[in-house]
């Protein structure tokens, strides 16, 4: 079982972290409280219960905004001039001791239910991810994330008008959110 936190550096230990990307390892280690203490992002953790110190995976996320010459023309369509306001996943990664177990469907999940709580208070269009290449894109996809027009390893996930929130967000993500 899992537990969604902040991370807390007086808590959390990430020396251990590592997901095959160094880059991401480096950013959970070294950089992620420093854009924190600054209001840059919020990094959230997910530990197991029974040792909440150790990293199973995190996500990072701040504001954003996309031009509407990115979006697919059916989205760009209804909505009004550019630049329009959303949110970005700057970071995910999953620990490699929990590979497979759907700890990173469990993450998207847990960041978009993120953002959709954020919108309530402050409005926001899509949750925006800069995939690191085809792999990572291919991951994205699976959860009706679409490419930018123009750079097609960005990627935007609609949060729906009222009502119409994404597939990802139905029982099966709440039910993992306890079981993984
Ligand atoms: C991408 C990543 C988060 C996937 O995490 P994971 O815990 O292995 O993924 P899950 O177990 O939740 O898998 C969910 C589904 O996606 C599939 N999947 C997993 N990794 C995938 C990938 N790289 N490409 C395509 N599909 C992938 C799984 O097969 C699974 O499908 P299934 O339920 O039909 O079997 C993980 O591999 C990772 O941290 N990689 C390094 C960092 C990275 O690339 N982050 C992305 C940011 S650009």
């Amino acid at each position: 079982m899992f537990e969604e936190q902040l991370l807390e550096p007086k808590h959390h230990d990430p020396s251990t972290f590592a997901c095959g990307e160094p880059a991401l390892d480096a950013f959970v280690q070294r950089h992620a409280h420093q854009t924190m203490r600054r209001g840059i992002s919020q990094s959230w953790v997910l530990v197991p219960v029974d040792q909440t110190s150790t990293i199973a995976g995190f996500y990072s996320l701040a504001p954003a905004e996309v031009g509407l010459a990115n979006l697919q023309p059916e989205d760009a369509r209804p909505l009004p001039p550019d630049p329009i306001p959303c949110f970005r996943m700057g970071r995910l990664a999953r620990d490699h001791r929990w590979r497979g177990e759907g700890i990173g469907e469990l993450l998207v999940g847990l960041a978009v239910e993120r953002c959709l709580q954020a919108r309530r208070s402050v409005g926001g269009y899509a949750l925006i991810v800069d995939a690191k290449g085809e792999v990572a894109k291919s991951f994205y996809l699976r959860y009706g994330f679409r490419p930018y027009l123009d750079t097609p390893n960005s990627l935007y996930l609609p949060l729906g008008g009222p009502g119409e929130e994404p597939l990802l967000t139905t029982g099966l993500w709440s039910a993992k959110r306890v079981t993984a």
